[in-house]
């Protein structure tokens, strides 16, 4: 492998989107299956839709926290030899996840609210709504939130994929900066 570009630059991503990254990658995934479980089974619908929608709002706070930490702190390079093709890759789709990781519950929201529905998150806790109740607009945004959410699904996979080839065949330290952070220098 080439050498890691200067020293001045972080090996490694903050604690903070460390922390961030890993907790939001777990209530992701688990938003996606438990929105899937919601449209097939109408048994576990209700538990389910009642968990979907605080963890929802809760997924859009904790990206705009960690879009602000992003815009505030340098993330480490890329190792220096990636090809130009996997540098555009990897940042258009870090940026395309933290769209779709604000997009998700503003339609969420949207759809609920289009639809007349309240947004509750817990016994007393309503959010206002957000868009005109008109079945037009529930249908747009319900297809848009469902297609979105492949999308989505779509583009976690071969980030996980491309982690996978960094962390096991490149091994260039790549995988150990969003993992374990602090001691592991890219190479
Ligand atoms: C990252 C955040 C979110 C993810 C990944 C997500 C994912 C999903 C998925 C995969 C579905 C099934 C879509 C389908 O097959 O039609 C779904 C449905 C749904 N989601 Fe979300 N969702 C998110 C946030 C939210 C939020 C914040 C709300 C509401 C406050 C919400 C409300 C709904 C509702 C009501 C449905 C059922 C729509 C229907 O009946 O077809 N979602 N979601
Ligand atoms: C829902 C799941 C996930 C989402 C939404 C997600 C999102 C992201 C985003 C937005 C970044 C860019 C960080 C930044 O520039 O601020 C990132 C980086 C990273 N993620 Fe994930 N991630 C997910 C799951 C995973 C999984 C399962 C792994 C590994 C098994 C992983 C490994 C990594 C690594 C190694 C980086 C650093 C990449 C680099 O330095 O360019 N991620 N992730």
């Amino acid at each position: 492998m080439t050498a890691r570009n200067a020293s001045a630059v972080p090996g490694h991503f903050n604690l903070t989107a460390r922390i961030l990254h890993w907790l939001m990658a777990t209530m992701i995934l688990s938003m996606l299956f438990l929105g899937a479980g919601m449209v097939s089974s109408l048994e576990h619908r209700p538990w389910m839709i009642d968990l979907h929608r605080p963890l929802g709002i809760a997924i859009l706070m904790l990206a705009i926290v960690r879009l602000a930490n992003r815009l505030r702190h340098r993330p480490p390079p890329l190792p220096s030899d990636l090809p130009r093709w996997q540098v555009l890759a990897a940042h258009a789709s870090h940026w395309l996840l933290y769209a779709l990781m604000l997009a998700m519950p503003l339609l969420g929201w949207g759809l609920l609210s289009a639809g007349g529905y309240p947004v509750t998150l817990c016994a007393g806790v309503q959010l206002p709504s957000i868009a005109p109740v008109d079945p037009t607009w529930y249908a747009v945004l319900r297809g848009a939130h469902g297609l979105l959410a492949w999308l989505l699904f779509a583009t976690v996979l071969l980030h996980l994929a491309a982690a996978l080839v960094h962390a096991w065949i490149r091994r260039d330290g790549v995988f150990p900066s969003m993992a374990r952070g602090s001691g592991n220098q890219r190479r």
